[in-house]
């Protein structure tokens, strides 16, 4: 049980319904923020204060904060799903709690508890309710978006004294546009998203940012997005700039890159893992020469590739570019990847049962 408190100090001026209907109706992915937010203050000397409720907006800081200068934040992403009866739930809310933990002690912040984590959804879920589409109205849900800062004012570089956790709340619909189609992934030589020793297996801005460049570079040779190797040998899958990759063997084999400290643990990539022994898959978590890629579809070894992650669910891949050359595994979505995506969304809607106790009630 949470031991904190939170206080309400609710929006005058909510959007309107209608407006915010039109908004559910073709929400996109992290365009329009909810009505409200939540803030938990943490100092060194008083620990985590109790939490409060207070309408989405500017905040005051000032521009001394660590986060502006050294980077010290870290993030989670979740969604929000409406059931059938009305309910809303969310997808293994205490796995994302206990890598926020993890990514805290990466970036010297301090940590929060689980059951603190859980109540602050629930407190800004419970507000902004209505914001969570309907069932049945396709790939849509809230996306939940918790992360903390370094928000004392330092110019010294060490772990800040004063931290603010806030958890936002943006309608989603699918990350990418267009319907489930096949995306492209730019393979990225000359940046890594991260290395020995980083902090690539935390969730913190600083991964992103160094992921931006190569995503600019994916956009100027046509990809949707980027794929990283490992930065000392140049030569093993990574991951995307925000998403797990997958690939599909002909004999049944489900792999992935296996956790070396530099990829991200997706909550998304470990349910996938658990599932696929039930859809009749060999999960395995290893090393993955890119070669290996790109002759395992040239020989039609490799049948199917994947992106996953909270945002991207399942995504198909379709065509591998580099410098010099691309390859292509399908102009379509394969089927083992709909049959993942269909279970995974089965089991956040509420339509398959539950049988693994992965969602949580939140309203
Ligand atoms: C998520 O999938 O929740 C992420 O944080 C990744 C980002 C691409 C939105």
């Amino acid at each position: 049980m949470s031991k904190l408190t939170f206080s309400t100090s609710s929006r005058p001026d909510p959007l309107a319904d209608e407006a915010r209907l039109a908004i559910l109706d073709d929400p996109g992915f992290g365009v329009t923020m909810t009505d409200h937010m939540v803030r938990i203050e943490w100092t060194r000397e008083g620990g985590w204060s109790n939490g409060e409720l207070l309408p989405y907006g500017p905040i005051s800081i000032e521009p001394a904060a660590g986060v502006f200068h050294y980077g010290q934040e870290i993030f989670e992403g979740l969604k929000a799903f409406r059931h059938s009866d009305g309910s809303v739930w969310c997808f293994r809310p205490e796995v994302n709690g206990a890598r926020l933990q993890r990514s805290a002690k990466r970036l010297a912040l301090p940590e929060l508890d689980i059951d603190d984590f859980i109540e602050s959804l629930k407190v800004l879920v419970s507000a902004d309710e209505k914001w969570v589409p309907e069932f049945g109205t396709g790939e849509t849900s809230l996306y939940l978006r918790p992360f903390m800062i370094a928000s004392e004012a330092f110019l010294g570089v060490r772990p800040a004294n004063g931290v603010t956790y806030f958890v936002i709340a943006s309608p989603a619909g699918a990350y990418f546009s267009g319907g489930i189609k096949p995306v492209s992934l730019w393979l990225s030589t000359d940046y890594a998203r991260a290395g020995d020793g980083g902090t690539g297996a935390a969730k913190c801005g600083g991964n992103y940012a160094s992921s931006l460049a190569g995503q600019v570079e994916a956009a100027e040779h046509g990809c949707e997005q980027v794929v990283f190797l490992d930065s000392s040998t140049h030569t093993y899958i990574e991951e995307l700039g925000g998403m797990n990759l997958f690939l599909v063997y002909a004999d049944g084999r489900l792999v992935t890159p296996e956790l070396t400290g530099s990829i991200l643990e997706g909550v998304t990539r470990s349910s996938i893992l658990e599932l696929a022994t039930d859809l009749g898959l060999r999960p395995e978590e290893r090393r993955i020469p890119i070669q290996e890629w790109k002759d395992g579809v040239a020989s039609g070894e490799i049948t199917e590739v994947f992106a996953c992650g909270t945002a991207a669910v399942v995504t198909p891949v379709g065509t591998l570019k580099w410098d010099g050359g691309e390859s292509t595994v399908g102009t379509e979505a394969g089927e083992t990847t709909m049959k993942i995506r269909q279970s995974l969304l089965d089991i956040q809607y509420g339509k398959a049962d539950d049988t693994r106790g992965w969602m949580t009630r939140l309203v």
